[in-house]
């Protein structure tokens, strides 16, 4: 059988935790492709709401599989507390989530060095989320990483003490002051280490690939947007990994030809969080009615998330990097009560009107050309049924339809597993 791609097509939070949770039940497995506790995935059913960093959003159905996959970087720490609070919620997850032993560890070392970078950039900092993502994966790609799998040998502390010492040496280069305790920060690391191993670690490549053989079908969760993308995001402010539809090959080892559908997440608004250009930032009260009715605040840090209209032409261009099959669009019910809503259609640049996201998006060079669409007044939170969505939100929709060349298949109208609209 084939793979399907689930991923975020903004700036992240796009409510990709949610619907890989409603999608859950068409698959055997759901398999985590990049990222690693920067992510923050909301799920909310039966009057409860949970946030997922690590795990995969299908934790929580019965049968489903979940498989961190060989993409995501790993932190015991945090990937503890996550187990801990799924132990309080009676939730058994033993049987059903299986760790890549080719994932890379965070180490302590390697937040206390993502935590000096961004202090020593000052105003130019990326926004981090201080999770260490950026430090690990250059560890990974400068192959001096520490892998799960590394935890079955028996010099694994003799590995994990020679990469924090060298992490310690690395430090005192970043000219700035930063406090921690080593010997309390491995004795955390170590309990993370426990309670991970209570868990199975698979080559999940074969796992995978033997599983699609047997005719298993596979949902692959993405983490970030693709915005966020190291290559193709507004770099330098991204995260550290492939986002976009690549990096789920790589990420879990299925070849192109095993994908399917690729499923594109996006906001009818955008939001962003952390620094970097975002040329369709509201300044006024209109992003900050978004922020306030969309609770927009960061799942993994709090922070606040910055607002905007709509932007169809970076929506395209993430539609077209990923080869976007599908289109889920989130938080309709958000933008009820507006009397008017923009869509950014195309970008006034150097005095020329383009409609391609260009090399260089800061709000120096680039302007927004918006298209006026009718708002709608009625509330869509209770509404289930297509056929009772309103007009002017349709014509939204379509008009998303005919610029993307992408069908909306999922239209979500609150946070609930059950305010879910299918077209
Ligand atoms: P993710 O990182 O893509 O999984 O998204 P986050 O969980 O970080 O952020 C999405 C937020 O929007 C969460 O608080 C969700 O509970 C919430 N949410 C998801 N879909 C909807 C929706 O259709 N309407 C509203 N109002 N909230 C939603
Ligand atoms: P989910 O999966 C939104 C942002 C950070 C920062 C930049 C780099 O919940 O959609 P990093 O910690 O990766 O070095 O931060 O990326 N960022 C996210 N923004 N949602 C996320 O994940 C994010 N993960 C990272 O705010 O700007
Ligand atoms: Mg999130």
């Amino acid at each position: 059988m084939a793979v399907d791609l689930l991923l975020g097509l903004q700036w992240g939070d796009e409510g990709k935790g949610k619907i890989v949770d409603v999608l859950t039940q068409n698959y055997d497995i759901i398999a985590r492709f990049q990222g690693g506790p920067n992510a923050g995935h909301t799920l909310v059913f039966d009057g409860n709401k949970y946030v997922l960093h690590t795990i995969p959003s299908g934790i929580f159905h019965k049968t489903a599989l979940n498989v961190v996959g060989n993409g995501v970087v790993i932190d015991p720490v945090i990937f503890k507390k996550e187990l801990e609070n799924l132990d309080q919620h009676n939730i058994n997850y033993t049987d059903k989530l299986l760790i890549s032993r080719k994932a890379h560890l965070i180490l302590p070392t390697h937040r206390l060095l993502d935590a000096a970078s961004e202090t020593s950039k000052g105003k130019a900092k990326i926004g981090s989320t201080l999770k260490g993502i950026g430090p690990t994966y250059m560890d990974k790609t400068g192959r001096n990483g520490m892998r799960v799998g590394d935890l079955e040998l028996d010099d694994w502390k003799d590995r994990y003490k020679a990469l924090t010492d060298k992490h310690i040496k690395m430090l005192d280069f970043f000219d700035v002051d930063i406090q921690y305790d080593l010997d309390e920060l491995e004795a955390e690391f170590c309990r993370g280490i426990d309670k991970l191993r209570t868990l199975e670690f698979i080559d999940s490549e074969e796992f995978l690939n033997s599983a699609i053989k047997e005719g298993k079908t596979i949902l692959a969760e993405g983490a970030q947007g693709s915005l966020l993308d190291i290559d193709f995001g507004t770099y330098p402010f991204v995260t550290s990994s492939n986002t976009t539809a690549a990096g789920a090959c790589t990420g879990l080892g299925i070849a192109p030809n095993r994908i399917k559908d690729v499923f594109g997440i996006f906001k009818a608004y955008t939001t962003r969080v952390g620094s970097g250009p975002f040329p369709t930032e509201l300044f006024d009260e209109v992003g900050e009615t978004m922020g306030r009715v969309g609770h927009e605040f960061g799942a993994t840090t709090g922070r606040p998330r910055r607002c905007g209209w709509l932007d169809l032409v970076a929506l395209k261009y993430a539609v077209q990097v990923n080869g976007v099959t599908q289109l889920m669009m989130m938080k309709g019910d958000v933008l009820s009560g507006f009397d008017t809503l923009k869509v950014c259609t195309a970008y006034k640049y150097k005095g020329e009107t383009i409609q391609h996201l260009p090399y260089n998006i800061e709000p120096e060079n680039i302007e927004p050309i918006y298209t006026d669409f009718k708002g709608w007044a009625a509330d869509l939170t209770g509404m289930t049924e297509k056929e009772t969505l309103p007009q002017n939100l349709v014509d939204y929709i379509q008009f998303i339809e005919k610029e993307t060349e992408v069908p909306v298949k999922i239209v979500s109208v609150g946070p609930d597993r059950k305010q879910t609209i299918m077209m």
